[in-house]
């Protein structure tokens, strides 16, 4: 058991049952909150940014997640390093989350300050036997794949997270992220646990009901249906679109696009899945627009004017959607047991002019009407989740496939955690 495991928490992780979701108290409690923050998000490879987030040598961006606060920066050497928010004299937060320039950070208490690769560069007063190159930033372990910033606080990270790289890396490259731009960016403070928010991500079930925008090139067909349950007519129909999503994937990978389905969770340390998927009935749009053509002129990287359909791709806390024309970048991150952040990246190819090229309301309207209809959804969802009423639900095996893996492989976890 580790020095983190709570016997009561492993008593509760151990009373889930396979098909349902969760028992209330790893949705509220405090003592699940705390093993979560340990567990997913300061062991395991944590998104935390785009590299976009820091494009050049002098600026830093900080970001908060779970009990952690991470800054990040661009070395002269052009590598992006990570490090501890906060300073070696006594501990004080640098910085506040969010972009800053500047090619030192000081600390605001005593004006400790120190380079961008981490080093200790001035502490006045400290004495001539005061030893600065002992006193540096703690660094944090650093990985990008394909523009995406992963960071783990642990010693030992998840090594399997070398499955996601080599998966993720050959699929994201034409995308070019990491020299696109940031065209618009949203945060969301949800009023849910972090499962919620992710729950609420994996399954299509409630798009019907609440995502007209989405719905006009989603198709939650796609997303984990299980057809065998249909009516014989419907059935008709699913097949139909079955028989040409498979003829597509197949075109994409014969064309060097990689595109059929991983899924990397139970069993695993590492959590992520990804999959290509076409776009609009019988596969004819483009992008994640209100009429389903590019939102921007100047396709992402070398993607060209391939019709590549939507690259999805999630982590235990994070959804893509990799389109020709553009991405969005999606990340939750913990706050609180009942709140998380959620924060949205529209990413362009750095070429594209706003108001030339894309005009930015067109860009983010399907997204941001969806993650604002998600976010009541999820603080409906936990307002249900905290009274005495709640008892773990069933998850349906056909539409909800997706919630009982994340929620097996997330019990798992905590387990392999000593819990
Ligand atoms: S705590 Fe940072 S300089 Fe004193
Ligand atoms: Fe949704």
């Amino acid at each position: 058991m580790t020095k983190h495991a709570d016997p009561n928490l492993g008593a509760l992780v151990r009373a889930r049952r396979a098909g349902r979701s969760l028992p209330a108290a790893l949705y509220t409690g405090a003592e699940a909150f705390e093993a979560d923050c340990a567990t997913f998000f300061e062991r395991q490879w944590t998104l935390v940014a785009v590299e976009a987030d820091v494009p050049s040598a002098d600026g830093t961006f900080v970001v908060d997640f779970a009990r952690a606060s991470v800054v990040l920066a661009r070395g002269d050497d052009g590598a992006l390093r990570g490090f501890h928010n906060v300073c070696r004299h006594r501990g004080a937060r640098l910085r506040d989350a969010g972009k800053a320039t500047g090619r030192r950070i000081t600390c605001p208490y005593h004006h400790w300050t120190y380079g961008l690769d981490g080093a200790l560069i001035r502490a006045p007063h400290m004495g001539t036997d005061f030893d600065a190159s002992c006193h540096g930033l703690r660094p944090v372990h650093l990985r990008t794949v394909g523009g995406l910033v992963f960071v783990s606080l642990a010693d030992g990270p998840p090594a399997d997270f070398a499955d996601l790289e080599a998966a993720m890396g050959p699929r994201l490259a034409p995308y070019g992220l990491a020299r696109a731009k940031i065209a618009h960016e949203s945060v969301i403070v949800e009023e849910g646990n972090w499962k919620l928010t992710m729950e609420n991500n994996r399954e299509c079930y409630h798009c019907a009901g609440s995502h007209p925008e989405l719905g006009k090139t989603f198709l939650p067909q796609d997303f984990g249906y299980d057809p065998d349950e249909l009516s014989p007519a419907k059935r008709a129909v699913a097949d139909g679109h079955l028989a040409l999503f498979a003829r597509k994937t197949r075109a994409w990978e014969e064309a060097g696009w990689p595109s059929a389905p991983i899924e990397h969770l139970v069993g695993h340390d590492t959590n992520f899945r990804t999959e290509r998927l076409m776009m609009g009935e019988g596969g004819v749009a483009r992008s994640a627009t209100m009429d389903g053509k590019p939102a921007c002129r100047v396709p992402l990287g070398d993607v060209g004017d391939a019709d590549v359909g939507d690259l999805h791709f999630w982590t235990h806390h994070s959804w893509h959607h990799l389109m020709a024309d553009h991405a969005v970048v999606t990340m939750a991150h913990p706050i609180s047991p009942e709140r998380t952040r959620v924060r949205t990246v529209w990413l362009v190819n750095a070429k594209a002019r706003e108001g030339v090229d894309y005009d930015r309301e067109n860009l983010v309207r399907v997204w941001t009407a969806t993650n604002s209809q998600d976010a009541a959804l999820v603080a409906r969802a936990q307002a249900g989740v905290r009274t005495p009423g709640y008892s773990p639900g069933p998850y349906s095996r056909f539409t909800e496939r997706h919630l009982d893996d994340f929620a097996t492989w997330y019990v798992d976890r905590l387990l392999a955690a000593g819990h």
